[in-house]
């Protein structure tokens, strides 16, 4: 991310060659839409009119993990889902490579069996939970969530979880609690780039403890109604919407309770560029280039429009109360 973004040689294909994948998201939504009274009839009109227009999504051959409908506000767009191919191809996932293509390629190495996350720090219940454990705590939602990566570019996705803070409830966190740290796998034997010096290893990532505690924060299994492929972090990984991509932590073995802001992987690589809070701000341009607007993965072409990057990626309305009286630009 901070060396380099389009050199990988990786091809998208146009758009008229991209399946697109959101059939049951048309229909869902427009269940969901009726059901809530939200939408007036001319947008629901228009939902149900997608729903007919796009074929069946193509999930790919992993093993199923459903979700229930969402019931968290701001969970679902009716914007178009991003291939299935796409969103499992073109990735960021440094500890398998730094080309975009390099996680598709190489992480189908990382063993994701047997898999468990410690939980410690400031808790009154630390535990070590197996992922077993951890499937079974709270029931799965699907949630259609925009992922906008610091990048320029964004992609909606049907992920599978529970919000994070189902998990932080049980472990009763102490008064002291201010911040959570996530620290995912660095495993040398089957991650080629840990040990190389493009980050510091384990890759970690933060959040403060309201950030974590919000309904949006989504501790994540599964896309597209399967469990998360090894490049999309398998087999437990974070969904934060609102914040730039790379504060989705993959692959996380330790959750962990600190009094302290957590030094996260890519503010120790270039802290003028990656604050802690990183959240998505068209305002608040990155050092080296504008975050104004972005590029919708799959809506490539000579003619594709760049979208207008929204404030705090279109999640505003849920999540803007955290950062009230902040000033954003200082604390980027
Ligand atoms: N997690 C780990 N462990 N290592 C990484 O390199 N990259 C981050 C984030 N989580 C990264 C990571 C970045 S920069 C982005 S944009 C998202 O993962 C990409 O998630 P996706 O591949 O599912 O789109």
């Amino acid at each position: 991310m901070l060396i380099k973004t389009n050199t990988s040689g990786f091809d998208h294909p146009n758009s008229s060659e991209i399946t697109p994948q959101a059939i049951y998201q048309g229909r869902r939504e427009l269940i969901k839409l009726m059901a809530t009274g939200a939408a007036g009839a001319a947008l629901a009109s228009w939902a149900g009119r997608q729903a007919l227009a796009q074929t069946p999504p193509k999930p790919g051959k992993l093993a199923a993990l459903p979700g229930g409908k969402s019931a968290v506000v701001g969970a679902v767009t009716l914007e178009k889902i991003t291939d299935y191919k796409l969103a499992t191809s073109y990735n960021n996932f440094y500890e398998f490579g730094t080309d975009k293509a390099d996680p598709g390629k190489n992480a189908h190495i990382l063993v994701t069996k047997p898999w468990s996350v410690a939980v410690e720090g400031l808790v009154r219940q630390p535990k070590i939970w197996t992922l077993e454990d951890l499937l079974k705590l709270s029931p799965q939602e699907e949630r259609i969530y925009r992922l906008r990566c610091v990048e320029g570019w964004s992609m909606v996705i049907p992920w599978v979880g529970y919000s994070l803070s189902e998990l932080i409830k049980k472990v009763e966190p102490l008064g002291s609690a201010k911040y959570v740290e996530f620290v995912t796998l660095a495993d040398p034997k089957t991650m080629p780039y840990v040990g190389s010096r493009v980050l510091e290893w384990p890759y970690v990532e933060g959040l403060r403890m309201d950030e974590a505690m919000h309904p949006l924060a989504l501790l994540t299994f599964g896309m597209y109604g399967e469990v998360l492929p090894n490049q999309n972090g398998a087999p437990v990984r974070m969904v934060l919407p609102w914040k730039y991509g790379f504060k989705s932590g993959k692959s996380i073995v330790n959750i962990r309770f600190t009094d302290k802001e957590p030094r996260t992987a890519w503010n120790k690589a270039a802290a003028s560029e990656y604050g802690f809070y990183s959240n998505v701000n068209p305002a608040v341009d990155h050092p080296r280039w504008s975050q104004a607007t972005e590029r919708r993965i799959g809506e490539d072409g000579l003619f594709a429009k760049r979208r207008k990057t929204l404030m705090f990626n279109g999640y505003e309305a849920q999540v803007a109360q955290l950062y009230a009286g902040m000033d954003l630009k200082k604390l980027f």
